[in-house]
């Protein structure tokens, strides 16, 4: 077993020859965190089975529990006793969100309009990332909020005694900030409203309704969606099996694409369509990914990817196709890597924002590892090698960010030269089983740990 959990460690993901097998990537990060969120919310009990036992999704579990809520492992089911929706209590310490950008934010709406003090605080990188987006629509349902300059971490955020309803249109598109109002909501009077111009996940107003809550969703004269929220009815603890993540399936897939003479199988994958936008552009590219048993899980579809070592070729990605495939650019610009021609990938000024500066830590490492790229403020431009031939030879700094840390592992696989990165430890956050899984189907992943080393 290789160990990511503890320390810092650089890791170097090497020419591998054919992956194969029938995997199962952990269950899907966004419906983990809200699946304890809401559980911790409801009253009575609510079972959570595949749940996502990463830092961020346990990190939620804990923030919950400081609110009042119950939160327990028996086997293979998390169970959450809520307290019943308008009944978190105050937490008596800071709630620390480590690297988490969704629990973090999600939790400053949900505890957010409450008549009492809630403290947040989180890791280098989360400090680093603008709130103003979620605290902004807070402050006008009348929330007091003291922050750092520019609105970062620490947090300490105080309701009124009631919140007032607002309609907000939001002005990025993030399913972070429409689902805080939405959890703001729950503890408002009256209707709260939120117009989304472009359409992102949409797994809060699906569990919100599933969990019993009031709400309903039109698109207007402009084609925005319009969520209306009833605050403050009742919440019933449910049943939940969770999904396999798209956004970790990912990093197999494409890895299978790029490593001549793979084939390998990976079940119980969540395909909402606001989450896919990486399969039908890898589609696109020409890979061959067969798309089996498409079923319904629980409210969600669900469907198992047969993936075989393909011939990719360049394409466009439109910029409307980002939201579903926000987290997917950095493992898709080495899918490009190895691509025929050139990939344009537009509408990239959120990746700026995320756990890391994602186009200029992508661009950087595909450049320093021979790859033949371009960025701009909001697009990248990839030029691919089919064979690989020239590519990799460098250490790409993670800068805290799992994504990165796995997009770079993945390209070592199909490069002629190692892929080092500066730190793995960062994928126990969303993937903690990324190595066990990927060595296990027969990539090549040496750990360089420094305590190992003489
Ligand atoms: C998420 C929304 C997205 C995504 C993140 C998970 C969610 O963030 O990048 O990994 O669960 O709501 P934004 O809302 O900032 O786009």
């Amino acid at each position: 077993m290789v160990d990511i959990t503890n320390h810092a460690n650089p890791a170097t993901g090497q020419s591998s020859s054919a992956l194969t097998g029938t995997i199962r990537v952990p269950g899907d990060k966004s419906i983990s965190h809200r699946s304890l969120m809401l559980g911790g919310l409801a009253a009575g009990t609510t079972r959570v089975t595949g749940l996502l036992e990463g830092d961020d999704v346990l990190a939620t579990g804990r923030a919950m529990q400081a609110l009042g809520a119950l939160v327990r492992k028996d086997a293979d089911t998390w169970i959450v006793e809520g307290t019943g929706n308008g009944c978190l209590l105050e937490a008596s310490s800071p709630l620390d969100f480590g690297n988490a950008g969704t629990g973090c934010r999600l939790m400053m709406g949900l505890a957010g309009t409450y008549d009492m003090e809630t403290a947040f605080t989180g890791d280098t990188s989360l400090s680093r990332r603008p709130m103003g987006r979620v605290l902004d629509p807070l402050r006008r349902m009348g929330v007091q909020v003291t922050s750092a300059e520019g609105d970062r971490l620490p947090v300490k955020l105080h309701g009124p005694r009631t919140a007032n309803p607002v309609t907000y249109r939001v002005p990025v598109p993030s399913a972070q900030v429409k689902s805080a109002i939405l959890l703001a909501g729950l503890n408002t009077p009256g209707i709260t409203t939120v117009i989304e111009p472009v359409m992102t996940r949409d797994h809060t107003e699906k569990m919100l309704t599933g969990f019993g809550a009031e709400l309903d969703i039109e698109l207007d004269e402009d084609g925005a969606r319009v969520i209306r929220l009833q605050g403050q009815g009742n919440l019933h603890g449910r049943d939940i099996s969770v999904p396999g993540d798209p956004s970790s399936a990912a990093f197999p897939l494409v890895a299978a694409l790029i490593v001549p003479g793979s084939d390998i199988t990976i079940e119980n994958v969540l395909m909402n369509p606001a989450r896919t936008g990486v399969i039908l552009t890898l589609q696109e590219m020409g890979g061959d990914i067969e798309i089996l048993n498409w079923r319904d899980a629980g409210g969600e579809d669900v469907a198992d990817l047969h993936v075989r070592a393909s011939t990719l070729k360049g394409v466009t990605v439109p910029a409307d196709r980002a939201p579903s495939m926000i987290d997917e650019y950095p493992v898709l610009a080495v899918a490009a890597s190895f691509a025929e021609g050139e990939t344009l990938m537009t509408g990239l000024e959120e990746l700026r924002v995320k756990e890391s500066d994602r186009l200029s830590a992508v661009a950087r490492g595909l450049a320093s590892n021979g790859v033949d790229c371009s960025e701009g403020e909001a697009y990248l431009r990839v030029h691919g090698k089919p064979d690989g031939k020239g590519l990799g030879g460098a250490t790409v700094a993670t800068h805290l960010d799992h994504r990165i840390a796995m997009s770079f592992l993945v390209m070592g696989f199909a490069a002629e030269k190692p892929v080092t990165i500066d730190d793995a430890a960062m994928i126990a956050t969303s993937f903690p089983e990324f190595m066990d899984l990927m060595t296990g189907i027969g990539a090549e992943i040496s750990i360089n740990d420094a305590d190992n080393r003489n």
